[in-house]
């Protein structure tokens, strides 16, 4: 029998491991119509998932914020995520796996609860969410001014979702401007994320995250304790868009590329038009933990002889 080609990325459907391009949900299906779906992203790197329990304690706990009920337990889904990356034979990567509302079971219904809720995962080749090119030189990223990030009150930004309305509209702003990506507020005026990615700023010596309205990112938890780890002063906690702006190094963290140094906020160049030091100690160890063994699953591949 042929073998399948899946090194452009392959997904688990319905017990079934299949291409990508093949992988498709239903129009009916609530995750599409009313964006009532949950996901959560883990990367592989050099044949090794990072920090894989983490990514799944979060994505449980989304699942059941949701109140959704998939056929698959944690250790199911485990083992899925490994099949499918064992196949696709991609030994850096970006995998996502997705809880949705799914097709009601009364056509027309609204009740979230007579819905098929189910679950599947994806995996393509490693993606950067600021690319390669960008990050060596520092990302240009612009505050957004008129969009603000949707209210925790309205839609928890700890249950990672597809409510990316205020980020796309800030996004397209930020590059019809000539930036890279950008940044959003909360109705207070304080940082909260931008669109996958957490956001780091060094102020007056030391490294601070938003605490709150936003994802509690794996990576943004694994600087912390890099930041713990080298003894560099850090804190999780409000912050005002003015301190922001004046900060003396700025840096975004997500699992789709490690911590990335930002060079230019709106119209200010920050140190000399260059990644800061801090963000480069932090990017280089983060790398580097990617070899511990209490952060690491190796995924076993299936051998082609
Ligand atoms: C909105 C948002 N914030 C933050 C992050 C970073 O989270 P993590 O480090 O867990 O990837 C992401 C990741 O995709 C995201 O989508």
């Amino acid at each position: 029998m042929q073998k399948i080609d899946l090194s452009n990325g392959a997904a688990w459907m319905d017990g079934q491991i299949i291409p990508i391009k093949d992988a498709k949900i239903g129009v009916t299906d609530w995750g599409l119509t009313r964006s009532d779906i949950t996901y959560d992203v883990v990367h592989v790197w050099d044949s090794n998932f990072f920090r894989l329990e983490d990514y799944l304690d979060r994505f449980m706990v989304s699942i059941a914020k949701l109140r959704l009920e998939i056929p698959q337990s944690r250790d199911e889904i485990e083992q899925i995520l490994h099949d499918m990356v064992a196949a696709s034979g991609l030994t850096s990567a970006y995998v996502s796996m997705v809880a949705s509302r799914g097709t009601p079971t009364i056509p027309g219904t609204r009740d979230p609860r007579a819905c098929n809720n189910h679950f599947y995962a994806w995996v393509v080749p490693f993606i950067w969410v600021i690319p390669a090119d960008i990050a060596k030189r520092g990302a240009h990223i612009q505050l957004a001014g008129s969009t603000i990030r949707i209210s925790p009150q309205s839609v928890d930004p700890t249950v990672k979702n597809y409510h990316w309305g205020d980020m796309t509209h800030a996004l397209l702003d930020a590059l019809d401007d000539g930036f890279d990506t950008c940044v959003l507020c909360d109705d207070r005026g304080c940082i909260t994320e931008g669109p996958g990615f957490n956001i780091f700023a060094v102020i007056n010596g030391t490294v601070v995250t938003a605490k709150s309205g936003m994802l509690q990112g794996i990576t943004r938890k694994t600087v912390l304790e890099i930041c713990a780890d080298l003894g560099l002063p850090h804190e999780a906690r409000d912050i005002r868009a003015d301190e922001f702006l004046q900060a003396d190094e700025i840096f975004t963290a997500t699992t789709a590329g490690g911590p990335v140094s930002v060079t230019r906020i709106n119209g200010r160049i920050l140190g000399n038009d260059a990644p800061g030091p801090i963000a480069e100690r932090i990017t280089e160890t983060y790398w580097n933990w990617h070899t511990r063994a209490e952060l690491i699953t190796p995924i076993q591949y299936k051998k082609t002889t």
